[in-house]
């Protein structure tokens, strides 16, 4: 199984949407997948509609393994989240496996499920970093505007870290709400790349449609399957299977 982590510390900029949606194109090439909700903001089980009677604050907690807790959502298995969540941080703290709770609970999936999405919460705490934890890559979802960029740096000195203790994680920034016609974004496309940072050739762009998938707690493949941000998608599931 290849885990896949959504992350960014900033807020907005659509982590949830290409968690979900990458997850709809790697299921789309008849691969298994597990998406996890490890935001306490739970908008990926409000996105895929699911109910949160059990969720990843029970696996955090111990009280349930992910396998007791996922539910179907257009052919993948959707582990959801719920508010509680945000008190698995102060509750893990003090514990001396604090940043590997996750990674262990994945561990026994390994050879059930193919690859594993996990959309994150804003911030650097704790969840995020067991998801860094748990995973095999970073999608880094980026607005290609020069304060973001600046942001960025603080989100890679905490990557880094992690990559001490496991130098194997890679990671690649996807520019989301780009617009090609805008100089701003070409500049800070540019900007990224001159500090060597590694960029998916692919762009999301802001559209309609893909904000009503999510009313409609449809993956866009489904809702819009014309919409050219399934390109995109499309495109990084095959980067990302094809190893
Ligand atoms: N490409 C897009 N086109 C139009 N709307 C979008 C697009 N991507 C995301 N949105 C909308 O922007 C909002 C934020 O997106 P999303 O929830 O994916 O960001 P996020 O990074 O997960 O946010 P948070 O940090 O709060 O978890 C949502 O309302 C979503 O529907
Ligand atoms: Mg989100």
């Amino acid at each position: 199984m290849k885990t896949i982590a959504i992350s960014v510390q900033k807020g907005g900029c659509g982590k949830t949407t290409t968690a979900a949606n990458l997850a709809a194109a790697i299921t789309a090439r008849e691969k298994h997948v597990l998406l996890i909700d490890n935001d306490p903001q739970s908008s990926l089980t409000l996105y895929s509609n699911l109910t949160q009677e059990r969720t990843m604050t029970d696996v955090y907690r111990g009280t349930a393994a992910i396998q007791e807790i996922v539910r179907d959502w257009h052919g993948m298995d959707v582990a959801p989240a719920d508010i509680l969540l945000s008190q698995v941080e102060n509750e893990i703290s003090d514990r001396k496996d604090r940043r590997d709770i996750l990674r262990k609970a994945l561990s026994f999936l390994d050879s059930v499920y193919d690859y594993c999405i996990i959309d994150t919460a804003p911030g650097l705490g704790l969840l995020s970093v067991n998801a860094l934890m748990a995973s095999d890559h970073v999608i880094i979802p980026m607005e290609p505007n020069p304060a973001d960029i600046w942001g960025l740096e603080l989100f890679m000195s905490t990557l880094n870290q992690i990559r001490k203790a496991k130098p194997e994680l890679t990671y690649k920034i996807l520019l989301t709400s780009y617009n090609d016609r805008l100089k701003l974004h070409q500049a800070a496309k540019e900007a990224a790349e001159s500090h060597s940072l590694e960029l998916y050739p692919v762009t999301i762009s802001r559209n309609v449609k893909t904000a009503e998938a999510w009313g409609a707690h449809e993956p866009l493949l489904i809702y819009d399957p014309g919409n050219k941000n399934n390109i995109a998608y499309k495109t990084i599931a095959e980067m990302e299977t094809s190893e």
